[in-house]
């Protein structure tokens, strides 16, 4: 038995009166003031600070198995626990890629080993990624690690026909694909977004419609499929129109956006810096505020890291070899009080659906993104929302270092993240379960 964990004095959702909050074995016991507790009870002054449901993140890369040179689910789930997160979806996109049962049950129980969050495997739609033959899915969701969201991230599923039958596939099997939106015929030697700085910086570009071209056949298709399309990393002003039609048109579309696709712009370009390579690219200002309004209207339902561990030789190198991506789990949260909560976009209640209602709703997941009442599960985060602190890449719990926030000072820190009435990050110290990392 855990435990059990009392948390003193914390506003639910950053609203209304302090309150206790008594955390049991798996679930929330009791909330009120001045709970009493047995001895061996663990104590936390939530003074000041907020709780709020633990996050989930629908595009996690952990890099294991193949590149564990730069994350490891061991690693990758003490980014995770720091950054408020108690269920991360792990991409496919592993070597070898996560196109079997053997990889997806690995990848599942490993984190269960580890116990800091809940590692849900993506598995891939074709096998290898290559876009050629669709992956077992039905035996992948049939396995321990219970595959329900299926994507070959890093690659688009391009080929109409096979996408078409993948979404048949999988709403016969109640799953969800996940799309990589980008047209590669569109993109061929692409490092940057298409538009004046890339002109300008003689870097060659890759233009919105790649994105949205997919992303419009995909609503097509998911349509006539009667199936769900969640919509990978969404990056431009027409990206967010388009969603807002499939939905209007009732087609089941979900869309998600990243902590720097609302934060950043394509003017971080100037420096040649590998660290700001990314796919999609960074875009320009105004796709950054119509994906922010996005957010905050309920167009895109949530925000997914794309969490993307690179190493150093791979990053710190000219700009069209460095590999994209970027890491995201520890500076999420705080990217997001920067972008949606400063500037009246979202309150906290908004941002408990964005980090966490909605990504759980959106996979189907009945024990994360719950509401913070007795007898629900205790997975919850408490957030500090008045300290800033300044992003070091080598302070944070990945064992990659490229995080395109260095030296940025950013509002709002995640405190204490609790799994299963478990204290699995506190203060930035993680609890795993095998004692060591
Ligand atoms: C991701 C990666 O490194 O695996 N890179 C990225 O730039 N986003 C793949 C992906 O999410 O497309
Ligand atoms: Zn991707």
């Amino acid at each position: 038995m855990t435990p059990q964990v009392l948390i003193r004095n914390v506003r639910l959702y950053g609203e209304g009166d302090p309150v206790d909050v008594l955390l049991g074995d798996e679930q929330i016991l009791a909330v009120g003031t001045d709970l009493e507790v047995g001895d061996d009870a663990e104590i936390v002054d939530g003074t000041g600070q907020i709780m709020l449901p633990g996050f989930v993140d629908l595009h996690t890369h952990l890099r294991e198995p193949g590149r564990e040179d730069t994350e490891t689910v061991d690693s990758g789930s003490a980014a995770a626990a720091r950054g408020g997160y108690t269920a991360v979806f792990a991409m496919a996109n592993t070597d070898p890629v996560a196109d079997s049962v053997v990889v997806t049950d690995h990848v599942w129980r490993r984190g269960r080993e580890v116990g800091l969050v809940d590692v849900h495997p993506v598995g891939a739609v074709t096998v290898g990624l290559e876009g050629k033959q669709l992956a077992e899915m039905g035996t992948m969701a049939a396995g321990v690690g219970g595959v329900r969201m299926f994507s070959d991230d890093g690659k688009c599923v391009y080929d109409p026909l096979l996408m078409r039958r993948a979404l048949e596939y999988s709403a016969s099997l109640g799953v969800l694909i996940a799309q990589h939106a980008e047209e590669p015929r569109l993109t061929v030697g692409a490092v940057a977004h298409e538009g004046p700085t890339a002109a300008r910086l003689g870097l060659a570009g890759w233009p919105r419609a790649a994105e949205e071209s997919i992303v419009a056949r995909d609503a097509l298709l998911a349509r006539d499929a009667g199936a769900r399309v969640h919509i990978c990393h969404a990056s431009t002003a027409g990206t967010v129109e388009l969603v807002r039609w499939a939905r209007s048109q009732g087609i089941a579309i979900s869309a998600e956006v990243t902590p720097h696709h609302l934060l950043l712009d394509d003017s971080r370009l100037e420096s040649y810096d590998g660290i700001n390579r990314v796919n999609p690219p960074l875009r320009e200002r105004s796709d950054v505020e119509a994906l922010r309004r996005g957010l905050a209207d309920g167009t895109i339902d949530c925000v997914a890291t794309d969490h993307a561990p690179h190493a150093e030789q791979d990053k710190c190198c000219e700009f069209s070899q460095a590999r994209p991506g970027m890491l995201g789990l520890e500076t999420a949260l705080s990217v997001v009080i920067e972008t949606m909560v400063r500037p009246g976009l979202l309150d906290w209640r908004g941002v408990a659906k964005v980090m966490s209602e909605r990504p759980a709703q959106i996979v189907g997941l009945d024990d994360q993104g719950r509401p913070l009442d007795v007898g629900e599960p205790a997975n919850v985060v408490l957030v500090d929302p008045d300290t800033e602190w300044t992003v070091h890449g080598p302070d944070l719990a990945s064992i990659s270092h490229n995080t395109p926030y260095e030296d940025m000072t950013l509002p709002g820190r995640v405190t204490t993240t609790v799994l299963r009435g478990r204290i699995t990050a506190r203060d930035g110290e993680v609890f795993p379960r095998t004692g060591e990392r």
